[in-house]
This record gives structure tokens, C-alpha cells and sequence, in this order.
């Protein structure tokens, strides 16, 4: 199969510096409310790319569940090996795609893990099924059969079938602190629009990088 000719242009939008929003923030929630409301299939996922103390590095898809002027929150197993990736070097990136606006916005910074109380609020928000099934999971772990991952899924929803599902203490939200926030326009030509807000203590500096 030839691949090569495969392309297309960008010719959705433009960025210009005049339109964007001072404070990065504003500026995702502006472009994630577009995606929302166009009904993109899972605006919410993103990429996430974390380097452990070797220096490799591993990625993976996971949802982005909340964001605010603190940073930008999911959730996952701590035992699991990006959980691992970022006990043993905070750095990471993250990358969301909406490629029918012809969009990315890519992320630098640092992993937090959050408090279990915000784990807890989310937690308790989820279908039953998949509370059960965080505790089923020791993910990233080798498994014998999805035979095994189904009896401990009827074990688990059979112990806790009196109360509420507890909040896993292997199970829980980070927190990416962002260092820096690149918002990507492709446009015609290949001659895109991309701007990059760098934290400067409390504000963000915004420049204009060559595409
Ligand atoms: C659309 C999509 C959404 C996902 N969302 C999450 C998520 O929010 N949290 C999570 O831990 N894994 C999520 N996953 C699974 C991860 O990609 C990955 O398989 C899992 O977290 C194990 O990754 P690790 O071994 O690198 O730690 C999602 C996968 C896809 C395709």
C-alpha cells in the first residue's frame, strides 16, 4: 500500500495572537467547549507520555475528567506502570488531537497525585460497574485468563454487594501541572499557526513558534 500521497490541507481555522485568551486555560477551555459541542467522538482523550528513570519512555491513552487553573486531572491505577513511570520521574507530556478542526494542544509539565478525598468525589460518581472493576484490576500486571478477571469482578461486586463501593487505595486521580501549553492550528500550505504559553512564575508568556 502506498501511503505516501496521503495528505491533506489544513483549512479549518487560524490562530492569531489578537484572539488568543491571555491565560492558557481559558484558551483549552475555549477550543475543549468546540470539540464538546461539535460531538467529537471522545474529545476528553489524550495522550499521555511519561519517561521513567531510565530515560524510556512509554504512552498511553487515558480521559481527562476535569481542569481548572491548577492544572489538568485523570484517573488511574497507582500501581500501574505509568503510576510507576511518575513515582520515578514526575516529567510528563500530553498531547489532545481534534483533527477534524485540524487542532492539538500539547502539554509539558509535572505529574501530581491528587488528595483521596478528590479521588473519592470522582470515585463515587462512577457506574457501579466500573468502581467494581477498578478494584479487579492490578493493571499493567500480567493476567492469566480474562476467566480470572471475571470471577474477581463477581467476587468483588458479591463482597460489596451491602454497601457502597469503597475508593480503592491503589486507585486515584494525578494532577498535571503544566510548564507549558502549545496550541497548534494547521493551516494551508503547511505554514501553521502555533502558539506557546510558558509559565513565568504567576503569568504565562505567549510565543508565536515557527511551524
Ligand atoms: C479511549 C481510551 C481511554 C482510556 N482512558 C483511561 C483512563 O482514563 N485511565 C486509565 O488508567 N487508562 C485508560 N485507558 C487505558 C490506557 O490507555 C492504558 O491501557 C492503561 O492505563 C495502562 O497503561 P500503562 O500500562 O501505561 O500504565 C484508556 C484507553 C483508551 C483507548
Amino acid at each position: 500500500m502506498d501511503i505516501s500521497s496521503q495528505r491533506r490541507e489544513y483549512t479549518f481555522s487560524g490562530l492569531q495572537r489578537d484572539n488568543l485568551c491571555n491565560n492558557p486555560y481559558e484558551q483549552f477551555e475555549k477550543w475543549f467547549s468546540q470539540a464538546t459541542q461539535a460531538e467529537l467522538e471522545t474529545p476528553n482523550a489524550f495522550s499521555l507520555a511519561s519517561v521513567n528513570n531510565k530515560g524510556i519512555p512509554s504512552l498511553r491513552t487515558v480521559l481527562l475528567k476535569l481542569f481548572d487553573q491548577h492544572g489538568f486531572v485523570f484517573f488511574t491505577n497507582y500501581s500501574s506502570q505509568k503510576a510507576r513511570d511518575m513515582a520515578e520521574n514526575q516529567n510528563i507530556a500530553a498531547l489532545f488531537q481534534w483533527l477534524e478542526f485540524d487542532r492539538q494542544v500539547k502539554i509539558q509539565g509535572r505529574a501530581e497525585k491528587i488528595s483521596s478525598a478528590e479521588s473519592l468525589a470522582y470515585f463515587s460518581s462512577r457506574p457501579r460497574g466500573s468502581q467494581i472493576g477498578a478494584w479487579c484490576s492490578h493493571q499493567s500486571r500480567v493476567v492469566s485468563s480474562r476467566s480470572l478477571l471475571e470471577t474477581q469482578f463477581q467476587a468483588i461486586k458479591e463482597k460489596f454487594k451491602q454497601q457502597e463501593i469503597p475508593l480503592p487505595d491503589f486507585w486515584g486521580g494525578f494532577r498535571i501541572v503544566p510548564q507549558s501549553i502549545e496550541f497548534w492550528q494547521g493551516r494551508e500550505n503547511r505554514l501553521h499557526d502555533r502558539f506557546k504559553y510558558t509559565r513565568c512564575d504567576e503569568n504565562w508568556e505567549i510565543q508565536r513558534l515557527a511551524p
